[in-house]
C-alpha cells in the first residue's frame, strides 16, 4: 500500500472541513479533497414538492468529476513515490477526502484507510447552520424540510456499512477533535508501516 487515504464525513455544519484543514497543516505530504466543490449547477438540482432544492442527495453532486479528481491524485502520488524511492511512513502520501456524503457512495468503498463521521446535536446543528451563509441561502423551513430528514436518512443507510467508522462528538472543541484524530492516525500510519515491511 502506497497512500493512506482519510475519509471525514458527518452531519452539515459537524466541523468536517475545519478538522480537515487542522489535520492538514500537522501532516506531512497531505491533501485535502472536499466533496462540496463537486456540487452541479443550482440549474441543475431537482426541487420538491414543497419547492426546497435538493442538495442533500448524491445526485446534486458530479461524483464522476470527484472520482476523476481522486484518481489525478492516486496518479501523481504514485510518480512522487517513485521518484524519491520512498518507502517510509512519514513520507506516505495522505489523502483526506471531506464531504457530508462519502460512505454512502459504494465506489469509494474499498478507498478507505481510516474513516471518520462527525455528530452533533439537532439544536446545535441548526444553531451553526443558521449563522452560514450559503450559496444559494437557506430558504426558512430548509433546514427541517430537507438538510435534516436527508442527514437522519444518509445516517440509517450507513448502518449496513461492513467497515470500521470511528465516530466522533462534533460538540468537542477544535483543538480536543484535532487531537483525538491526530493521535488516532498517528497509530493507523504505524500499523500501516508494519504492513509494508511484513508484507
Ligand atoms: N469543534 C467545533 N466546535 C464549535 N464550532 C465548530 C467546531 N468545528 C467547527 N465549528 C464551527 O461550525 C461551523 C461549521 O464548521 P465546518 O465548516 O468545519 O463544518 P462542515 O461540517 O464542513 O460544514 P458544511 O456542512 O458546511 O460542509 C463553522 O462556523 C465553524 O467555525
Ligand atoms: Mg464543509
Amino acid at each position: 500500500m502506497k497512500t493512506f487515504v482519510i475519509g471525514i464525513s458527518g452531519v452539515t455544519n459537524g466541523g468536517k472541513t475545519t478538522l480537515a484543514k487542522n489535520l492538514q497543516k500537522h501532516l506531512p505530504n497531505c491533501s485535502v479533497i472536499s466533496q462540496d466543490d463537486f456540487f452541479k449547477p443550482e440549474s441543475e438540482i431537482e426541487t420538491d414538492t414543497n419547492g426546497f432544492l435538493q442538495y442533500d442527495v448524491l445526485e446534486a453532486l458530479n461524483m464522476e468529476k470527484m472520482m476523476s479528481t481522486i484518481s489525478c491524485w492516486m496518479e501523481s502520488s504514485r510518480h512522487s513515490l517513485v521518484s524519491t524511492d520512498s518507502g517510509s511512513t512519514e513520507e506516505i502520501p495522505i489523502l483526506i477526502i471531506e464531504g457530508f456524503l462519502l460512505f454512502n457512495y459504494k465506489p469509494l468503498d474499498t478507498l478507505w484507510n481510516r474513516s471518520y463521521f462527525l455528530t452533533i446535536p439537532y439544536e446545535e446543528c441548526k444553531r451553526r447552520r443558521s449563522t452560514r451563509v450559503y450559496k444559494p441561502p437557506d430558504v426558512p423551513g430548509y433546514f427541517d424540510g430537507h438538510v435534516w430528514p436527508m442527514y437522519l436518512k444518509h445516517k440509517q443507510e450507513m448502518e449496513n456499512i461492513t467497515w470500521e467508522i470511528v465516530y466522533l462528538d462534533g460538540t468537542k472543541s477544535e483543538e480536543d477533535l484535532f487531537s483525538q484524530v491526530y493521535e488516532d492516525l498517528i497509530q493507523e500510519l504505524a500499523k500501516q508501516k508494519c504492513l509494508q515491511v511484513t508484507t
